[in-house]
């Protein structure tokens, strides 16, 4: 699958890579709107066209169920097999000498069992596990090396560290900020759809003056059609009307994951046979979230204090939406808006303070039903 687009972001990273790492970078945005892709695809296919040499090392938490300190120390790390290294030193000076292409990429930082058994018996493992990911950091530089730490899904950790045990999301943002602010030896990008987790992060004290925010939001109707044009070649091996553009962004926007599974499916069924059963998906799923508001009591914690909502506060709040698309978060009362965030029917965008449907296709699922 050919990737499309996305020039101004892509620069935008190209251009924060050729520099120092000075700041810890937030990629955020809507479900399935294309964060992954876009940083993959950077990776892959755009970072060669640079004159340093790189070492990437991504770690995806969505592929772990991180409850304890141990998965996330897990999770960040891989055995590398080929090592019989005994200590931390050691194998860091053989890991630094075998990196010698253009760009390398690791899925989680590399490290033999036994070293990753004496990190894991650690009483304060947070510490040493950091100690060892800079030190490794840092030798690569003194090679001429520059790593990249991108961290994708990084919501998913926060039940871990948001809870007060160890290692706190404090101390991995502490970390992350000596990496880049401080000592300039790692560039850091934290990929995240969960737009309240990216609201916390905006507002911990630590990471103020130190973190920067990019969007990664769905396309703009432009750049939307223009993606079914480059898809309609690829996988129908014809052009669609304008009509038919048109008629597919009514229904599901500038998704490009929806964009891609209506054209996909063109191959074989009718497009308004499509569209109508994602519509009408997304209508059950939306009517039953209300039917549940009738019999179970919905519920948000807001700094450790339960707050009950009424069903009628909710259903105001969506009718918002009727005639637009976005509005100021300051028209939904913060329990409410949080709860409907929370159920992935609203998007926050904590930067703007705004609020918006996770998609067009729930947009039109709210339109139809209130
Ligand atoms: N620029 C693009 N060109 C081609 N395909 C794309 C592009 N962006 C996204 N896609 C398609 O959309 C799908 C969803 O994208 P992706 O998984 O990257 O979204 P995401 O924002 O990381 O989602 P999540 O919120 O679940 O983390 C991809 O599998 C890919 O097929
Ligand atoms: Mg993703």
């Amino acid at each position: 699958m050919k990737f499309f687009d996305r020039e101004r972001e892509i620069d935008e990273i190209l251009s924060i890579l050729e520099g120092e790492p000075n700041s810890i970078y937030f990629i955020y945005g809507p479900l399935n709107s294309g964060k992954t892709a876009l940083i993959n695809h950077i990776i892959n296919n755009e970072l060669k066209k640079s004159n340093k040499k790189y070492a990437v090392f991504y770690v995806n938490f969505r592929e772990y169920n991180i409850s304890s300190m141990d998965n996330f120390v897990e999770a960040l790390f891989e055995i590398d097999e080929n090592s019989k290294e005994k200590t931390i030193k050691s194998y860091i000076e053989s890991f630094t000498k075998s990196v010698n292409d253009i760009i390398n990429l690791y899925y989680g930082i590399k490290v033999p069992e036994p070293i990753l058994n004496k990190l894991f018996g650690e009483k304060e493992k947070g510490r040493l596990v950091f100690k060892f990911i800079r030190d490794l950091f840092i030798n690569l530089n003194k090679k001429g090396v520059q790593p990249i730490f991108i961290l994708d899904e990084l919501q998913m950790i926060k039940d871990v560290v948001m809870n007060g045990k160890r290692p706190s999301l404090k101390s991995l943002f502490q970390f992350l900020v000596s990496l880049t602010k401080e000592r300039h030896i790692a560039h850091v990008f934290c990929l995240s759809s969960d737009s309240l987790f990216i609201e916390y992060v905006y507002n911990v004290g630590e990471l103020e003056g130190r973190a920067k925010y990019l969007l990664v939001d769905d396309f703009n109707k432009e750049t939307a059609l223009k993606f079914m044009d480059f898809l309609s070649e690829e996988l129908l091996n014809k052009k669609l009307s304008n009509d038919e553009k048109e008629y597919i962004y009514s229904y599901v926007g500038g998704k490009p994951l929806y964009i891609y599974n209506v054209i996909d499916e063109m191959r074989y069924k009718k497009l308004k046979e499509i569209l109508d059963l994602m519509l009408k998906e997304e209508i059950s799923k939306l009517d039953m979230f209300l039917e549940f508001l009738e019999y179970s009591k919905p519920k948000v914690e807001i700094k450790n204090e339960v707050i009950e909502l009424k069903k009628g506060d909710i259903i105001s709040a969506l009718k918002l939406f009727k005639n637009k698309y976005e509005i100021n978060k300051k028209d939904i009362p913060m329990p409410v808006y949080i709860y409907l965030v929370k159920e992935n029917i609203l998007l926050l965008n904590p930067i703007e303070g705004t609020l918006k449907p996770q998609s067009f296709l729930i947009w039109n699922a709210i339109k139809k039903l209130l």
